[in-house]
């Protein structure tokens, strides 16, 4: 196989790379919080979260002291909270031990991987460290024609990765290497027309470009049922907060229960008006909600009481905010 042309690379990169708002700094916590959010989420999507987030927390010490429910706030829509949280950590970790700079200091940092460490640690110092995410996994298995998958797949290319690495401009190797996959080898449609490796290329030469890397067969979606009661009472709409250990921990969201059964001691004398049904997909999982309104004729003591505008500043996970949306349609009209 052909060591990577870095020239013809980083060339193309200084002419093509999309002008992102995370590249227009070196400072390390701007980049940690970018490559945080941009794992399993598109970079369209990241781009208003990081604008926001940089502004409410412009540096690790604020993020470090923010209290939990703002920052669950700025991250909610984005998914994965688990990200978000880790980060939070993170900050309090670099606060009391000291901003790390290379990429083996950041592999200390709560929720920093062998990527993320490679990634802030190029960019913002240029600490010759390796990167591969699913981007790069792509460019490789094309460009040295290698057909095997998982965790022998990922290996070689952080091998590739290491071998090939730019010593001078380590940063923007990496980037480059991840904007290719993004922008020119992408999953379908590649443009090898336009690719600076192509005549390197293993699997341009062998016609392997739209079968490689090698398909995996996606394990079956496991199909969820809840049920998802909106209390009312009095123009106040009633709450749990999420326990520690499930998903969404933390935020707020109306009582969400697997079978209707679990509901009947709840009932009473409350009436209930169906609202609707509306599907959300979390990692494989996909979950059909069924909505109703549960207008209770008095407040329910294990729930917390909050109106409209209260609702709209605590943190919420997305599939419920379209339930409140429903209730509210219905409750309008
Ligand atoms: N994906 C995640 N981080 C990236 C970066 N810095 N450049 C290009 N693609 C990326």
């Amino acid at each position: 196989m052909k060591q990577v042309d870095r020239g013809a690379l980083l060339c193309w990169y200084d002419c093509s790379r999309r002008d992102l708002p995370w590249r227009r700094t070196k400072d390390p916590y701007a980049i940690w919080v970018s490559e945080i959010m941009l794992q399993q989420t598109q970079v369209s999507t990241v781009i208003p979260y990081f604008e926001r987030w940089m502004a409410r927390f412009p540096t690790v010490e604020s993020l470090a002291v923010a209290d939990e429910q703002d920052v669950l706030s700025l991250w909610q829509g984005l998914g994965y909270y688990r990200r978000c949280r880790l980060l939070a950590d993170g900050a309090r970790w670099v606060v009391s031990h000291g901003l790390p700079r290379t990429a083996a200091e950041w592999l200390a940092v709560p929720g920093v991987g062998p990527y993320t460490s490679g990634a802030i640690a190029s960019i913002s110092v240029d600490d010759p460290a390796p990167l591969v995410d699913g981007n790069v996994e792509r460019v490789y298995a094309r460009f040295a024609g290698d057909s095997s998958v998982g965790l022998l797949l990922h290996r070689n290319a952080w091998d590739w990765a290491r071998l090939n690495l730019d010593s001078e401009r380590p940063g923007d190797y990496n980037q480059a290497l991840m904007e290719l996959g993004a922008t020119v080898c992408r999953p379908v449609g590649a443009e090898c027309g336009r690719c600076p490796l192509a005549s390197d290329c293993i699997a341009r030469a062998h016609g392997l470009v739209e079968v490689l890397p090698t398909k995996v067969a996606k394990a079956k979606p496991i199909r969820l049922t809840h049920h998802v009661w909106v209390p009312y009472h009095s123009g106040l709409f009633g709450l749990m907060q999420i326990p520690p250990g499930q998903w969404w921990e933390g935020m707020w969201e109306f009582p969400r229960f697997d079978r209707v059964s679990e509901l009947e001691g709840l009932l009473g004398s409350a009436v209930v008006e169906a609202l609707g049904e509306h599907r959300h997909t979390v990692t494989n999982h996909r979950i059909t909600i069924h909505a109703s309104l549960f207008q209770t004729s008095s407040q329910l003591k294990e729930l917390r009481w909050v109106t409209e505008s209260e609702l709209a500043g605590l943190p919420m996970p997305a599939p419920q905010r379209r339930v409140l949306q429903l209730a509210q349609t219905y409750l309008l009209g």
